[in-house]
């Protein structure tokens, strides 16, 4: 359980998420993507689940966030609101399930909310998905926006380097930023890009800010779960602390369990019928 005590048990609501970047409350973001872990996410006083597109890596194994489909996208977002009580369940929109139209986007949105239970939903993108946006925020579906570091477009970046460092691409980050606030999104995630300019957006929009690999001047900061956790090897950007080291605390326990089968020392005499 987290020592902050601030309203513990109240349950999370878009509307609350800005009431705490009104107040300089920082919001707390991770992902989860199944029943057993959103639990215990969600019972340590998170404010926020993410049933990210990162699935795609960490949970299926793929090498992007690409392929993820969004029946594979609900079936995670069900998994999680099972085990989530208190923290807002937001569902990435996977790639290609809004871009097309704003019809489609709309009927994609739809399928989250009524299958999946998640209480609102994630697209990545700016001026170009604007007309999917409004169209899903005109049916009551909150939209967290997702600028800089954009993974479902890597193919076009080719590179999962850090965006916006150049003036033209901040201030096109910035004019999105805006719309998107503008236009009625409930929250928005900036991911890799300079601090200063994450702590600029912040500053000017009436939104939460949600950063990852974006430095301390936002309202709140999101990691992957598994990444944090230490589950996840071989992926170290700068912006990651890992909290624990759950990949050497399983590798131990599962290597002892060998052994004590190998040897006959489990079950033992009390953990037999
Ligand atoms: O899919 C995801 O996990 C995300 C976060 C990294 C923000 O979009």
């Amino acid at each position: 359980m987290s020592t902050n005590t601030v309203d513990n048990a109240r349950k999370v609501t878009t509307m609350r998420l800005r009431e705490m970047k009104q107040r300089g409350e920082k919001i707390a973001m991770l992902t989860a993507y199944d029943y057993s872990m959103a639990r215990l996410v969600d019972e340590a006083g998170i404010d926020v689940i993410l049933v990210g597109d990162s699935a795609s890596n960490v949970m299926i194994g793929n090498p992007t966030t690409l392929p993820i489909t969004l029946d594979e996208m609900i079936h995670y977002a069900r998994c999680v609101t099972n085990g989530a009580k208190r923290a807002l369940v937001v569902c990435d929109m996977p790639f290609g399930s809004y871009q097309g139209n704003s019809k489609e986007a709309l009927a994609s949105a739809v399928r989250i909310m009524k299958e999946s239970g998640a209480e609102a939903v994630k697209m990545e993108g700016g001026s170009e998905i604007r007309e999917s946006v409004e169209r899903i925020l005109t049916a009551g579906i909150p939209v967290m926006g997702h600028l800089g570091l954009t993974p479902q477009s890597i193919n076009k970046f080719g590179t999962y380097a850090v965006r916006a460092r150049q003036d033209a691409e901040a201030a096109k980050l910035l004019e999105d930023a805006r719309m998107l606030d503008e236009i009625g999104c409930f929250a928005l995630v900036l991911e890799k890009i300079p601090a200063e300019l994450a702590a600029r957006v912040a500053a000017e929009v009436s939104i939460p800010v949600i950063g990852i690999g974006a430095g301390s001047g936002v309202d709140g900061q999101v990691l992957v779960l598994q990444d944090m956790l230490g589950i996840t090897k071989g992926f170290s950007p700068k912006f990651l602390r890992r909290y624990a080291d759950l990949s050497t605390v399983i590798n131990t326990a599962i290597g002892s369990y060998i052994d004590d089968v190998k040897n006959v020392a489990f079950p033992n005499s009390d953990e037999q019928y």
